[in-house]
């Protein structure tokens, strides 16, 4: 039903508009008692089998909402309505700022893919850190804080943004993820090299301790598909040796050749980053690489074109702890987390392990 939907309604619209307007009816359920019961308990049966514990956090499941849906946190019990296990909101930045120019998100639907150049619009970490403080939650749901650069400050003086959103934000973060991935802000993706990663991990983890005393919050790094493999395997030896505690993979790529899209060449060409189906491939190619490299010692969340149950169940086995989906719920709809749930469980219950636990890696286990 949602499909006959989207194909006569939200494919005809503007896609950001078609976002916000989804968004509005999804932040209106959930403001509505009864609604919101009735919705959620349609729409997000919880499987006991599924709970999940990651980053010293208890889950009712595996699966998140990944980053850049819900930027400015207005959604995040909208969300769990809608069956995510956990929201990561953001990304946001030490100042507000509008994002790029529009029009700046495209759907490829022939190839169940997004390209966005959004450049993290939002309204900044005061805002967001704000309406954070004063969020009273309906649904018991964790909360992922994921920070970027203002696009405004220069390189050199990054290190100093990070720190002001992770101060301001960190207080009400479960964890909190460090973005150095997204292609749309010039250079970003420059302080995934190590030698600038190390003093930005540092400085982000020392300004969560300051900010947060009473617990250590979760500190991971968001990674490019588009990195190369000694690049991958670089990130995972600095996260080991900063003791991080987790690595997020993967973000949007800026990659087109060989990834077999059959959507018209202007929109294939767009700037920006490529989300969604063909991304599966090299998403879980990155995430296989993390795993033979840091095992068990630091959490994996899997990230980049999971579609469906089988794809969550394979980044399980690939070695992630948590999986997180965006642009199939676009083209899925409101359904998808039920079912993402259903077969995840479903696969669980016909699987040689006790537990999600168990599965986590067993394919890299079983191939050594
Ligand atoms: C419109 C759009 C905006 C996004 N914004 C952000 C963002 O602000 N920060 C971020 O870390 N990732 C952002 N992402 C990337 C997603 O979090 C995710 O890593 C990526 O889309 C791959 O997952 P998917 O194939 O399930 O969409 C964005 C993705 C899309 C489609």
């Amino acid at each position: 039903m949602y499909k006959l939907f989207f194909r006569l309604f939200f494919q005809r619209m503007d896609p950001e508009q078609a976002h916000y307007l989804a968004f509005r009816w999804i932040r209106t359920a959930a403001r509505v008692p009864v609604l919101r019961t009735f919705v959620a308990a349609v729409l997000a049966p919880r499987h006991a089998e599924l709970r999940t514990e990651a980053l010293g956090l208890r889950m009712h499941g595996p699966f998140g909402l990944a980053a850049g849906f819900d930027k400015n946190a207005v959604a995040v019990d909208g969300m769990s309505m809608l069956g995510f296990d956990h929201v990561e909101i953001g990304t946001v930045t030490g100042e507000p700022q509008p994002g790029n120019p529009r029009k700046r998100l495209f759907r490829l639907v022939s190839d169940r893919a997004l390209i966005n150049r959004m450049g993290f619009n939002n309204e900044g970490s005061l805002a967001v850190a704000a309406r954070l403080a004063s969020r009273r939650p309906v649904f018991r749901t964790v909360v992922g804080v994921n920070i970027g650069k203002t696009k405004v400050v220069p390189e050199d003086e990054a290190v100093h943004d990070y720190v002001k959103s992770a101060e301001r934000l960190a207080p009400h973060a479960d964890y909190l993820v460090v973005n150095v991935s997204s292609p749309n802000t010039p250079g970003l993706r420059n302080l995934q090299a190590v030698d600038h990663l190390r003093p930005l991990l540092t400085a982000v983890r020392e300004a969560a301790d300051r900010a947060v005393t009473t617990r250590r919050v979760p500190l991971l790094v968001k990674i490019a598909p588009d990195l190369a493999d000694e690049d991958v395997d670089a990130v995972a030896d600095l996260a080991v040796e900063l003791g991080l505690d987790g690595i997020i993979a993967t973000n949007t790529t800026v990659a087109r050749e060989g990834l077999g899209l059959t959507s018209p060449p202007d929109l294939v060409q767009e700037t920006g980053g490529l989300s969604g189906a063909p991304l599966k491939e090299r998403s879980l190619e990155v995430l296989r690489r993390l795993y033979a490299r840091v095992g068990d010692r630091i959490t994996l969340v899997g990230v980049g074109g999971i579609g469906d149950a089988e794809d969550a169940w394979q980044r399980i086995l690939a070695g992630a702890t948590l999986v997180q989906g965006y642009s199939a719920f676009v083209y899925e709809g409101p359904f998808w987390m039920r079912a993402l749930h259903k077969g995840l469980a479903a696969r669980l219950r016909t699987s040689p392990y006790a537990t999600l636990a168990d599965a986590v890696g067993a394919d890299a286990r079983k191939a050594a």
